[in-house]
């Protein structure tokens, strides 16, 4: 008797150590941790935490509190910054801080960067690793060529905009004289010499040739004569990406200028609609000597932006981002165009989650990043 009691609470520990969650009870939840990388507080770019801190941390609260996703898990992130002390993306300290990220937390997945110049060198971390990252940043056609394969895309992308402006060059049946004009400092995040290459591409892909016209921005003065003179010559379509103030400057320049002005189109590429913003959006509008030469000069201007989505869901994700972000950041949120971002990681995430949950099942815990981001590509998601 005595030696059936032993034997059976030996069996009882063998028991205990073989199956952890018995010894620690079925409430015990393992945390899957998710890494974020993203500006800390720079505002200005779309991407920054301020703006889609919210939207993750809601998107986590809405997941923990569905117990049909994620069973007996709780999902949790760490956050560290991608920027510099100035404020900028930086693209060495975005790895390190992959790296510190990946040692402390073994992260089920990366949640950023934004920048193009930070995940680049983050995405081949995550590829090595095999741990899938998810943005709604990164829009540079270089992320979807197939070389960072660690990597999914739930926002626009520059890509897709390649592939705008070749349908509107093909509807109006535009071959030649096209050209692509834009604002290139060479330094922080180039948003509109990588918007630039997306149309570039795109242009390529049917043979439609295009000519350059790069000036620097924040060296003035700008010579003006020689961005006409480089329209005059080459120019009749003309993508043009570049702070709105200069925009508008090179349109009074145009007019101006003694040219058969009705031959010309400009395409204004204002993905934010940042020349829309607080001025009852009327581009060419400053209340100077200007406003009715730029108002006519604007004649000859499609502004294209990105196109907010209009239904109920979107208006309600937006509410709450705006109360949220009061809350955790006592940040007062604008109406922007940028709030897209937040809702692309925001649907990122929740993408992420819906996979893993089908995933884990079949693998009996954590899968494969490549199984997962696999399923995550070519698949629509409906933010709710
Ligand atoms: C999960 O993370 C929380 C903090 O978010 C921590 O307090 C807890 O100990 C972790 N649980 C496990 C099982 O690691
Ligand atoms: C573009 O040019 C290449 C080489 O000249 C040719 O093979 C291809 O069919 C062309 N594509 C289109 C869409 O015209
Ligand atoms: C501006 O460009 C014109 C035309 O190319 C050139 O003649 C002129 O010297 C340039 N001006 C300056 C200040 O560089």
């Amino acid at each position: 008797m005595t030696r059936w009691r032993e034997v059976n609470s030996l069996l009882l520990v063998l028991l205990v150590l073989l199956d952890p969650q018995l010894a620690v009870g079925r409430e015990a939840q393992e945390n899957i941790t998710l890494a974020v990388i993203l500006p800390q507080s720079n505002i200005n770019y779309p991407w920054a935490w301020p703006r889609v801190g919210p939207a993750l941390d809601r998107a986590v609260r809405t997941i923990n509190s569905d117990p049909t996703l994620l069973p007996d898990h709780h999902l949790t992130y760490a956050f560290k910054s991608s920027e510099n002390q100035d404020g900028i993306c930086s693209e060495s300290v975005a790895p390190l801080m992959a790296v510190d990220l990946k040692l402390a937390y073994n992260p089920w997945a990366f949640i950023g960067p934004g920048c193009s110049y930070t995940a680049s060198p983050v995405g081949f971390f995550t590829t090595h690793w095999d741990v899938p990252m998810i943005t709604a940043g990164a829009s540079a056609v270089e992320f979807y060529n197939g070389v960072y394969p660690s990597i999914t895309n739930t926002g626009p992308t520059h890509k897709k905009l390649g592939r705008f402006a070749l349908r509107i060059c093909e509807h109006f049946g535009w071959r030649d004289h096209v050209m692509l004009m834009f604002g290139d400092d060479k330094q922080d995040d180039r948003p509109c010499y990588f918007a630039m290459e997306g149309l570039y591409e795109g242009l390529k892909s049917i043979n439609i040739s295009t000519q350059d016209s790069v000036f620097e921005e924040n060296k003035p003065p700008i010579n003006y004569s020689q961005i006409l003179t480089d329209i005059q010559n080459s120019g009749r379509v003309l993508f043009v990406c570049c702070s709105p103030d200069v925009f508008r400057k090179l349109m009074i320049h145009f007019w101006e200028a003694d040219l058969p002005h009705d031959q010309f189109v400009f395409f204004y590429i204002d993905l934010f609609a940042a020349s829309l913003n607080s001025r009852q959006q009327q581009p060419w509008f400053r209340g100077d000597k200007d406003d009715a030469v730029a108002k006519k000069a604007f004649q000859c201007v499609k502004i294209l932006t990105y196109r907010e989505p209009q239904n109920p869901e979107y208006r309600r994700f937006v509410s709450d981002l705006k109360t949220d972000a009061l809350k955790m950041f006592n940040y007062s949120l604008d109406c922007s165009l940028m709030n897209i971002i937040a809702g692309g990681f925001y649907d990122g995430l929740m993408l992420y989650v819906h996979v893993l949950n089908e995933t884990m099942a079949a693998f009996r815990g954590r899968p494969p990043g490549k199984v997962v981001t696999r399923r995550m590509w070519n698949r629509t998601f409906h933010g709710q």
